[in-house]
């Protein structure tokens, strides 16, 4: 399978690079990154060019990593910046890959391609994370043995909430909903309505500490963009009000491939009610955890067993229903550009 390159993917939590380094595989890449003196991230491939043992092996000094094995040192960009025991001609030629890399939103976000098409401005906006007056939010990671897109697949049809989460959501029968599933360029949404329906409030054990309204409207809005960058916006409010009145979690759900049958699913979660009180923030976070550690991560960890080595869904003829139609865009989207990327095109591609 080929992975898309020249996108922005999560490489980490931003917290995780209070350690002195992170070693993490992405794209079947070993990548090592690390904090700069200056705030900066750098990312470089994990493989020192002498004996090919990783560099994460080694140990920081200053802005350098230092193989562990015979010293050679390396900066941010990949450059060998010292050989202890060679000339500066050798230096040159041990360089190893750099990445272009961005913090943004409390992630770490890395693109694999040509650096030098690595435009910020691609990256998804999950504002909701930088809004700390009206937002509280917590962040996790979950690895799963399984395609990144069966775990799109996953949150682009969210029928199987009433099945396979029972209790999480109160109210989630996908047959109550209306589903509207739209393309722009290369976005993708699928957005549940629920019109005036009720709530028991002691039957929601996610949201069990709120006090909230129990005759509602609610929503459930899932963005896609490629390569697996998905925002979903939940939401409930007093029927007769707005969503501005309502409760509110909007929700990242950041997958990115590890190797092409298992990935790490970086998942964050805010909410705009009982701001100050970080047992509901420890609460959303176990939750969520729990319910990707043990409901839908085995769920695609299964359906990965099922496929084998094998990648792609569509080829294995399953019955498509109508809950997978955006599902079903998302991946003809990644066909496309996996196909215009190996062509060496960078032609937009055309909406349909
Ligand atoms: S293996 Fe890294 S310096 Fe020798
Ligand atoms: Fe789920």
């Amino acid at each position: 399978m080929t992975f898309l390159k020249n996108t922005w993917y999560v490489a980490a939590n931003a917290s995780e690079l209070d350690e002195p380094m992170v070693s993490r595989k992405i794209c079947n890449e070993q990548i090592v990154m690390f904090r700069n003196s200056d705030g900066s991230v750098a990312a470089i491939q994990d493989r020192c060019p002498h004996r090919f043992v990783p560099l994460s092996m080694g140990k920081r000094v200053g802005d350098t990593l230092q193989c562990g094995y015979h010293g050679l040192a390396f900066d941010g960009t990949g450059a060998c910046v010292d050989a202890p025991h060679d000339d500066d001609s050798q230096k040159a030629r041990a360089c190893v890959k750099g990445y272009a890399v961005v913090e943004r939103h409390k992630w770490i976000w890395i693109w694999m391609g040509n650096a030098a098409e690595a435009n910020p401005d691609l990256i998804p906006d999950f504002g909701f994370f930088d809004d700390t007056e009206k937002f509280t939010c917590c962040q996790g990671y979950t690895h799963m043995n399984g395609n990144y897109q069966l775990i799109s697949d996953n949150l682009l049809d969210l029928s199987h909430i009433h099945y396979l989460h029972p209790g999480v959501h109160e109210g989630s029968n996908f047959e109550d909903f209306t589903n509207k599933v739209k393309r722009e360029g290369d976005t993708v949404y699928s957005m549940l309505y629920r019109h005036h329906y009720h709530i028991d409030a002691a039957k929601r054990p996610m949201y069990g500490m709120v006090e909230g309204p129990e005759d509602v409207e609610g929503q459930g809005h899932a963005r896609w963009d490629a390569p697996g960058v998905l925002f979903v916006d939940t939401a409930f409010w007093d029927h007769g009000t707005t969503i501005d009145d309502g409760y509110r979690t909007p929700n990242a759900h950041l997958i990115t491939p590890e190797t092409e049958t298992s990935s790490h699913y970086f998942w964050g979660s805010g909410r705009t009610f009982m701001l100050d009180v970080p047992q509901v923030t420890e609460m959303a976070a176990a939750t969520m955890k729990t319910v990707f550690e043990t409901q839908d991560g085995p769920m695609i960890e299964a359906q990965q067993r099922d496929m084998g080595t094998s990648t792609d869904f569509l080829k294995h003829n399953p019955i498509i229903l109508k809950a997978d139609a955006a599902g079903v865009m998302a991946r003809r989207i990644m066909q496309q550009k996996i196909k215009a990327e190996a062509s060496g095109s960078d032609l937009a591609i055309a909406a349909e």
